[in-house]
Formats: structure tokens, sequence, C-alpha cells
């Protein structure tokens, strides 16, 4: 029993994999590596000293994706291969619906024509936009406020409507809050391109030095402190529910949707707080003014998943931060820290 692991060598891709290893799973792994490192994959096999096929290949050539299911007996897919910069889909909306949207229908495509119609699919909490109230509920208004969102959106509807086209496809909508953290190895964690868009890799980064102070974007929403608050969750406990999202597809037909979250929202003032009792560094911020198209609070009530999926968050703030640091300071470049194997030795090259 093989599951297709899209986006594999990304930060919530690689934890996954780790944890679908774990549970006994064989994998096969795709990934253009356009916003991940192939080191992420060598991680992970070195981790948990099990081998699998990877392959380097993008999911807008339908040809090399359906080269895979040739290849492979698949049974299952846990899609999570997309963009996912707010901004940048703001600046590049075209890129992000054809990346993201023509990328899912080109998988949906290709599982059809083999038979395979289990699927778990990274969605987001950004469907949910400018919430009316928190906690957020699976039932809450779905009304995305950026490009990137509205390609969760609209992918999710893609699959609402293939369901009910042919209801043997049983899928489950993973829609994530805010993931930080990484494995307690302290050898996978979050490695973004370029400047952070998100808080915690930014705060790791002014931690290490590679930055020197963090910006809060504004302290004047309708919150205790006036910084924005979000629902924080670990991305091994991101990662676990994955695994038990797939064992719910395996069981049902139908589309239904959950939120990962910890029901606890935290501020930046409060996260940054918690970061510097975690690692014992001094975090210098200054406030400025807020970021375009960011809301006030955000966070879950995560009770769906934990009655139908027995999921739920188990590590706290401190896990987090510590966890965070750890990746940070022993990674201090990320994944081109202390490479083993600087060549790209793949396994499959298609
Ligand atoms: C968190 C809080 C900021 C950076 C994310 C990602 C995107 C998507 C949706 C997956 C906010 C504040 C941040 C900084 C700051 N994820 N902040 N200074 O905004 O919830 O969006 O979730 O689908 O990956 O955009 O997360 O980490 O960007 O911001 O003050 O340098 O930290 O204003 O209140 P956000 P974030």
């Amino acid at each position: 029993m093989a599951i297709l692991v899209t986006g594999g060598a990304g930060y919530i891709g690689s934890h996954t994999c780790i944890e679908l290893l774990n549970a006994g799973y064989e994998l096969v792994v795709l990934d253009n590596l356009v916003n991940s490192k192939f080191e992420s994959v060598r991680r992970v096999k070195e981790l948990t000293n099990k081998e699998f096929p990877f392959y380097k290949v993008d999911l807008l050539h339908i040809d090399k994706l359906e080269e895979i299911f040739k290849e492979n007996t698949i049974d299952a897919v846990i899609h999570l291969a997309g963009l996912k910069a707010v901004g940048e889909s703001v600046e590049q909306p075209l890129f992000y619906y054809h990346n993201n949207i023509t990328g899912t229908l080109n998988l949906c495509k290709v599982m059809s024509l083999y038979g395979v119609k289990n699927l778990v699919f990274s969605s987001s909490a950004t469907v949910y936009g400018l919430p009316d109230s928190v906690p957020i509920t699976e039932n809450s208004p779905l009304q995305a406020k950026n490009p990137y969102g509205q390609t969760k959106l609209m992918i999710e509807q893609v699959l609402q409507d293939l369901y009910q086209s042919d209801k043997e496809w049983s899928i489950s909508l993973l829609r994530y809050f805010n993931p930080i953290g990484a494995h307690e190895s302290g050898r996978l964690g979050e490695d973004p391109q370029g400047i952070p868009n998100n808080l915690m890799p930014y705060i790791t980064q002014v931690a290490i030095g590679k930055l020197p102070e963090l910006h809060i974007f504004g302290n004047n929403y309708s919150t205790a402190d006036g910084t924005g608050v979000r629902d924080y969750i670990h991305v091994v406990d991101l990662a676990k529910g994955h695994v038990c999202a797939l064992e719910k597809v395996w069981k049902t037909t139908g589309v239904d949707a959950f939120n990962l979250g910890t029901g606890k929202g935290y501020s930046v003032l409060e996260i940054v707080q918690a970061f510097e009792k975690a690692s014992g560094v001094e975090i210098p911020f200054r406030v400025i003014g807020p970021r375009p198209g960011d809301i006030g609070a955000c966070y879950a009530d995560p009770i769906k998943a934990k009655i139908n999926l027995g999921w739920q968050a188990q590590r706290g703030l401190e896990e987090m931060c510590r966890d965070a640091w750890r990746w940070q300071e022993q990674n201090p470049l990320g994944y081109e820290t202390n490479k083993k194997d600087t060549t790209l030795k793949l396994d499959v090259l298609l």
C-alpha cells in the first residue's frame, strides 16, 4: 500500500513523510523542489532508516506525473504541493491559479485514470478570510480574501464536484492554521527562501543574528495586547493529523473538511515572549504599520477533527518554540547547512 505525497520535500511534507513512515506506510514522494530542498528528503530517510522513491516532478507536467502511477502501485494521495505565499499570490495571481489549480486538476485526472480515489488535501484557514467570529468552525463562512486562499477554496469546490460525479471518491480537506516548530531531532524544519514571510522563521532568524530585529505588523487590533492573534500548531501535530485523515479516507467515501488547529490563539507579543523564554535569546522588535490583508484574530474550533479523526494537537507553545529554535540553531543556513551529499542524487529522474 503506497501513499503518494506531493510536495513531500517541503516543511509540512517532510514532517508528514516521517509520520507516515513511522505508521508503517510505504511512500512515493514527488516534489518540484521550487520551494524546497532534496536534502530534506535525504534527512527523512536518515531519520527513519527507510527507503522510498523520490521524483523531481512538477504536477503541471501530466505525462511525467502519469509515469509515477505507471511505475508504482499508488493507493492514496496526500496532496501538499502548491505555492502558499499570500503576498506573492496578490502580486502574481495568474501564476498561483495556474500552478495550484491546474496542478491539482492534473493530479485528479491521473488518479481517476488509475482508479486511485483516496485523497487528503492540504487546504488552509485562509479559506475563512476575515472570520465573522472566533473560534472558527468548519461551518464558518468561506470567504477567501487573497488569490492564495481563493486557490484553496476553488480546489475544495473542485473536489466536492468530483465526488458528486463519482461517489467512489473519499476526500479529506485539512484546513491548516499556523504550523510552527520542527522535528525534535533538529534535522527537519522550516527553511523559507529569502526573507521569511511568516512570524516564527522570522523570529528564529533574528535569534541567530541573520536579521537585525522583528517588525511587528500593527498593535491596534482588538486583541488583548493589540497585536495579531493566530492559532499556532506544532508541525508534528499537523503531520500526525494527515495520518489520522488518511486512515479515515480508507474507511469512508465522501468529502469532509477539518480544522487542524489547537483551538488556542496567541498574539505576536506572546509568541515573542514564549520564544525568548524557550531559547534564552532576546528578540529585539519594532512595531510598524499593519500588513495589508492581515486580520486581527484567527483561531480554530478543532472539535470536529477530534470526534471524526480521533486527532487532537498535543504539543504546547513552549515545545513549539524550543523545537523551532533547535532546528534554526543547528541549521543556521537551513538545509544548506553541512549537507552530507552535495550531489542531487535523485532516485528517479523523469
Ligand atoms: C502571523 C502573525 C502577522 C510576520 C499564514 C501564512 C500563509 C498561510 C496562512 C497556509 C500575524 C504577524 C508576521 C512578521 C509580524 N498558511 N507577523 N511580523 O498571517 O496567519 O498567514 O497563514 O496556508 O502561509 O501567510 O501567518 O506567520 O505570516 O503571521 O508581526 O514579520 O504574525 O501580522 O499577526 P498568517 P504569519
